[in-house]
């Protein structure tokens, strides 16, 4: 059996605006939602969709823009030097798509575009000569209003600028989603002019054009409302992370995780969370942070870019940058993982402990106030409050090996580089310079001397002054 080819799809992603409104240095496409750049959100959907070469026009901030997305290789770059307008900015675009038939054409700031809407938007378009993706919304405030002929067939499309007040009236908006046809589309935009409020090259005006012309442009209502909701404006932006998160939360609460206070939660797009997991309020979890099942963060948790195993315990404030934390272990209250903290199956990170670039065995124990850098701490070792690794000389790390069921004493100060056996153990209050040999008690620390009546003897003095 065989069966033809799919015409590889192709997609041109207009993003070469400014964002003036954002009033920002960074270019509109760059800002972020749910840890994303726009952009990214909007790429998603066109390979969803199934397009195999995206062209992405880029103008202001180009070199930002392609350094962000410097990694995905199926991404052509088209220049627009001057921003003139959208039917401008796709025109560049006309050399690089050579011998498409038919082009998705995106914003870069309509980031909740599904990959169903643009199948919808190439299928209605070989019916015709294209379409573009609409829908009603009950503030259409400064989107371009779509107007028909009454018969569901378009006439034509006006910017809430140059809209008479009639028109400003309609609710149906033009989303800035369409499939189109090339060379045609192309031509149209050669012949356009900029005689609008705004003196740019509207794209729309092509479509319009189109539809005079006696064309066929479907109406494709898009799935859900939400997808039209551009970024022009950092209200907008908010708003857009905010549908993104409540669609991420939803998809982890249907695989089973409970979040106590979903409008209180910080999620990058690439957090996973496991089933019967557990979330509080004013969590935040960034990056690629992973966390397994049956786990419970705590109230006010910071995490970013880490890996929790199962069963563990994630007590309140504790803020986890670059850690893999094991399972059944318990960290925090007010702990802090910094990047290279590994803590073995059923490790304790307890309050004021500050972790960095250290492994903790199976079992291990750190419980109160501590810094613990650049250190191998053996399974089942016993870190007293106060232990610090003095792992830096001034000029250079240096690190702490600490054996297995070590008992560190508190306020221990181990100076790097240093090993304390397996077994072995410590003086409180004792700066160790040497290594300890296993099973080994080291303590450095002067006598205690005891001044009996030492107080009594001191009020007499200060009486006879
Ligand atoms: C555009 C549509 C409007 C629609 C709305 C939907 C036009 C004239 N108007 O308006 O009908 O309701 O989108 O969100 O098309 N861009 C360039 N180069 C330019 C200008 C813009 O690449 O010279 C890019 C922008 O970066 C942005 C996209 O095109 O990603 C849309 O431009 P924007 O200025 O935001 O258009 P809207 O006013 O939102
Ligand atoms: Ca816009």
């Amino acid at each position: 059996m065989s069966s033809a080819p799919h015409p590889s799809k192709v997609a041109v992603v207009l993003a070469a605006g400014k964002g003036t409104r954002m009033i920002s240095e960074v270019p509109k496409v760059l800002h972020r939602a749910c840890g994303r750049p726009l952009l990214a959100w909007v790429l998603d959907a066109a390979r969803a969709a199934g397009c195999e070469r995206l062209l992405v026009v880029v103008g202001y901030g180009a070199d930002q823009v392609r350094a962000e997305f410097a990694g995905a290789s199926d991404i052509v770059w088209v220049d627009q030097r001057e921003q003139l307008g959208t039917g401008h900015a796709l025109l560049q675009a006309r050399a690089a798509v050579a011998g498409a038939a038919r082009l998705l054409v995106l914003s870069g700031d309509v980031p909740l575009v599904s990959p169903e809407t643009l199948g919808r938007l190439a299928a209605a378009a070989e019916q015709g000569w294209g379409a573009v993706g609409v829908a009603t919304v009950d503030a259409p405030g400064a989107l371009g209003r779509v107007v028909d002929d009454g018969h569901g067939r378009l006439r034509r499309i006006v910017e809430a600028r140059d809209a008479l007040p009639d028109e400003l009236a309609i609710r149906r908006i033009n989303t800035g989603l369409y499939a189109l046809p090339a060379p045609d589309v192309f031509d149209r935009l050669e012949r356009l002019t900029p005689d609008n409020a705004q003196g740019e090259l509207y794209l729309t005006d092509a479509v319009t054009g189109a539809a005079r012309a006696g064309e066929r442009v479907a109406l494709v209502e898009v799935d859900n409302v939400e997808e039209a909701l551009g970024v022009n404006d950092r209200l907008e932006l908010a708003r857009v992370h905010e549908r993104l998160t409540e669609r991420k939360i939803a998809r982890l609460t249907r695989d089973g995780t409970t979040f106590l206070a979903p409008g209180r939660v910080t999620l990058d797009a690439g957090v996973e969370v496991g089933p019967d997991s557990v979330v509080h309020a004013d969590v935040t979890l960034l990056g690629s942070t992973t966390i397994g099942a049956g786990v419970v963060v705590h109230a006010g948790a910071w995490l970013r870019d880490c890996q929790v195993d199962d069963n563990t315990v994630i007590e309140p404030y504790s803020v986890l940058d670059g850690a893999v934390v094991g399972r059944d272990c318990r960290v925090g209250p007010f702990a802090r993982l910094r990047p290279g903290t590994v803590l073995g199956d059923g490790a304790r990170v307890g309050n004021f402990v500050e972790v960095k670039n250290a492994r903790l065995g199976v079992g291990a124990k750190a419980n109160h106030l501590a810094y613990l850098g650049d250190a191998e701490i053996g399974a089942g070792a016993n870190i007293g409050a106060g232990v610090v690794t003095c792992n830096y000389d001034g000029v250079a790390k240096h690190r702490t090996e600490i054996g297995e069921r070590a008992f560190v004493g508190s306020d221990t100060m181990l100076v790097a580089p240093v090993r304390v056996g397996a077994d072995a153990m410590t003086g409180a209050g004792s700066v160790i310079t040497r290594d300890v040999p296993d099973e080994a008690l080291a303590v450095e620390r002067a006598p205690t001397r005891v001044v009996r009546g030492w107080s009594r003897r001191r009020r007499g003095r200060s009486g006879e002054e």
